[in-house]
């Protein structure tokens, strides 16, 4: 191996990115008074042509003679209004707020109906996990549901990180996953019909896993970022489970520790997970058993994700004439899932006895 590749960054190490710049004198009084720049260094004295300046964690080394129109800078500031703005040497500036709220796209609601039918229903990504998208429409970019299934248990290659993103949990289907919070304690284990809420940007990280591990995740926007978290270390020394994360609580649901508590439909039973609570109402998320014959019949809901899987058994899923003109009904069980839209008027008949099912519910 190259000497130089075996060492790590030095402190005191520097990096500068070049820009070039047909006047320097513009370019420079832009970098400085409109975005905030400091000056590192000029030359020469008489007739300058390089300068250095640096701000957001970054150095640029200004230089007559070119310009500067292919390069793209994104500068991260809480303090400055996001946009976009070109500099006199013709490099574009996008400035990223984080501390403007996640936006959601425009929400295409559409009936999904996702059975687990074969292996091709699974595609494999990184370490080995195999996925299945349970939204393939991901209803306009607003959602994303994943199947996920870890075949071989053992520690888990993952770092600290978080997502910007507006609702995100995990549910554990079958399996255990050892999971650790910023401020929620000691790392601990998901148990099948456990579940957690991440809030937005709390610090996570997964540890290891069980051999077939199986988990649902719902999150929005189905696009969103991951970030590398390299100051904190988790587990944190403080234990918040107060703590408020844009308006949302850390969930941590025993499925053990919860009642089955009658649902609000008649002959079925739920356990809530506190998703409810800890949102304020703007999501939800049960578990619900119910035996043979009992029937769900909804006709309109108010939110924008209604979601369902089949965790056990069997049920028929009929809708009304609404949805795509035509009657419709399928046999869905243990893996399918569902995503009626707002106006679609169905019936959820239980075919199997014990048969169970999470439900989601997401507002925007
Ligand atoms: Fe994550």
């Amino acid at each position: 191996m190259n000497q130089n590749s075996a060492k790590t960054v030095a402190a005191q190490d520097v990096a500068e990115v070049v820009v070039p710049c047909l006047d320097l004198d513009q370019t420079l009084s832009f970098f400085i008074e409109s975005l905030g720049f400091r000056v590192e260094m000029i030359t020469p004295a008489d007739s300058p042509n390089t300068a250095i300046v640096s701000g957001y964690g970054l150095r640029l080394c200004l230089r007559s003679g070119g310009s500067g129109k292919d390069i793209f800078l994104r500068l991260h500031s809480k303090d400055r209004t996001a946009q976009t703005l070109q500099a006199p040497n013709g490099t574009t500036i996008e400035i990223i707020n984080p501390s403007v709220g996640v936006e959601l796209p425009e929400l295409r609601e559409s009936l999904v109906i996702t059975p687990l039918t074969s292996d091709a229903s699974w595609t494999v990504g990184r370490a080995g996990m195999r996925y299945r998208d349970l939204i393939p429409s991901r209803l306009g970019g607003v959602f994303i549901a994943s199947h996920i299934h870890i075949p071989s248990g053992g520690p888990v290659p993952d770092y600290v990180h978080y997502h910007r993103i507006k609702f995100q949990m995990i549910y554990c289907k079958s399996g255990w996953v050892r999971v650790v919070y910023e401020d929620q304690g000691d790392s601990f284990v998901m148990q099948a019909g456990d579940c957690v809420l991440q809030p937005p940007e709390i610090r996570h990280r997964v540890l290891e896993s069980s051999d077939n591990l199986e988990v649902i995740e719902i999150g929005a926007p189905a696009e969103h970022e991951t970030f590398a978290e390299h100051q904190i270390t988790l587990p944190t020394a403080q234990l918040k489970p107060d703590r408020d994360f844009s308006g949302q609580r850390f969930v941590r649901h025993v499925a053990e520790q919860t009642p089955w508590l009658p649902w609000r439909h008649s002959g079925f039973e739920a356990r809530n997970t506190g998703i409810d609570a800890a949102t304020s109402g703007m999501a939800s998320a049960v578990t619900v058993q119910a035996k043979q014959g009992a029937v769900l019949s909804q006709s309109k809901h108010d939110r924008d994700l209604m979601f369902l899987f089949i965790l056990n058994g069997s049920a028929k899923f009929e809708v009304g004439g609404q949805v795509d003109g035509q009657k419709e009904s399928v046999i869905v069980s243990t893996g399918s899932s569902l995503t009626p839209p707002h106006d679609c008027n169905y019936r959820l008949e239980i075919t199997t006895d014990n048969t169970e099912f999470l439900v989601v519910e997401v507002a925007q």
